[in-house]
């Protein structure tokens, strides 16, 4: 009797969305580089892969999208440059107080609750918060700010109905009396000498809601069901604050809030395992890299005292996130608000996280006792 060959590995099988892990071990192992049709783009896998990949000028943004990493290279680097101050240095400095305060406020509602689910109370507010504090749009504008973020926006860009005519109002006062928020730097900013129109200004707004409030949201339900997960780990971080920066990167590493990154070939690339096509799309393994033994020792493990963490969750190279600290200040803020106010925080009773999703992935609750 003939044997039916199994059909190749591929991300569209069902299980893999609920636990992609077995599948990468497969792809790490057997096919470092697999064209997976059913999903429709080749996988790299292998953390050494994955970096090169990510940094490579031939692989660019799929199309379509509008993201910041579909903008042609000139305009990308011109507006990564008017982006990025105000999301680092002085400017994030002037937004730690609000941040930690809305953490504060959030953690206190809690404090006399005996359950709490810490995704749909804490996790899907606090880092949209954080960024209309740095767009600098009023603060009770949060919530409906957070339905944009969860509804409308992806990372494929664009602009969910009604932002436009919620942003105008605030555009047109920022252009006329600037401030030092985010907002106002794309409002003064030019760009081939002339300013910026009221539609891109919006296109950057979604985009940076987008890109940062679901991953950042995602990113910190999985630092907390780490941390849970660990309660030894979770007691040291309580100890010694210093250690948050640690559990953030170690659960960056073992799991990433965006687990693929897509790209396009311009031209052929050699990877392990072969060469990708020009033309070919291609997706990068971040969760996969993340886990990859010949770069992680014992990499399933959660350890947030592992030397060099060197995790790829943000990118590398040109197109490297523009948020790692403003999620840095936000996820450090929320652990330390959520600590101090509940100090006996564990698993609700039989409760255990689910991650989901397939190209962003975290779990969609987290139950917890509070008492
Ligand atoms: C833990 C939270 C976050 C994670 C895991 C994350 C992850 C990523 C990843 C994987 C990329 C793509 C890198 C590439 O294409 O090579 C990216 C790009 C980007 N992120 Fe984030 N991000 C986070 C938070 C934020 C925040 C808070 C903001 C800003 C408010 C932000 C703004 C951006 C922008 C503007 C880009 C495009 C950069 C470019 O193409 O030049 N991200 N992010």
């Amino acid at each position: 009797m003939r044997t039916v060959p199994a059909p190749p590995p591929s991300l569209a099988d069902p299980a893999v969305a609920r636990d992609p892990y077995p599948l990468y071990r497969t792809l790490r192992d057997t096919h470092p580089l697999l064209q997976d049709e059913r999903f429709g783009a080749w996988l790299l896998s292998r953390y050494a892969d994955v970096r090169a990949a990510l940094s490579d000028p031939r692989l660019v943004a799929p199309p379509p999208g509008r993201t910041f990493a579909h903008l042609e290279e000139a305009t990308h680097a011109e507006h990564r440059a008017l982006v990025s101050p105000a999301l680092q240095g002085r400017a994030l400095a002037a937004l730690k107080a609000g941040v930690e305060r809305t953490a504060y406020v959030l953690a206190r509602r809690l404090t006399r609750r005996q359950e709490a689910d810490l995704v749909t109370e804490f996790c899907d507010w606090l880092p949209a918060a954080a960024v209309v504090a740095a767009l600098g749009l009023p603060y009770e504008d949060t919530a409906r700010v957070t339905d944009w973020c969860r509804t409308g926006l992806t990372h494929l860009g664009g602009a969910p109905t009604g932002l436009d005519a919620f942003l105008r109002p605030h555009v047109a006062r920022r252009r006329a009396h600037p401030r030092g928020d985010l907002l106002s730097v794309l409002c003064t900013a030019r760009a081939d000498g002339r300013p910026l129109s009221d539609e891109a200004v919006t296109g950057l707004v979604a985009n940076l809601l987008g890109a940062g409030g679901e991953a950042t949201d995602r990113a910190l339900a999985a630092l907390l069901a780490n941390l849970l997960d660990h309660p030894a780990q979770l007691a040291l971080v309580r100890a010694r604050p210093a250690l948050a920066d640690a559990a953030w990167a170690e659960s960056l590493r073992r799991d990433p809030a965006v687990h693929i990154v897509l790209r396009r070939a311009l031209a052929p690339v050699a990877v392990s395992g072969g060469t990708i096509p020009a033309g070919a799309t291609v997706a990068c393994l971040v969760g996969s890299a993340g886990r990859d033994p010949d770069r992680f020792a014992d990499p399933d493990r959660y350890d947030l005292f592992r030397a060099a963490p060197g995790q790829l969750a943000f990118g590398v190279g040109r197109h490297r996130c523009l948020g790692v600290q403003l999620a840095r200040l936000t996820a450090g803020s929320g652990l330390h608000a959520l600590l101090e106010a509940l100090p006996r925080m564990t698993w609700a009773p039989g409760f255990r996280p689910d991650p989901e999703g397939l190209l962003t992935r975290s779990p969609r609750s987290l139950l917890v006792r509070l008492h």
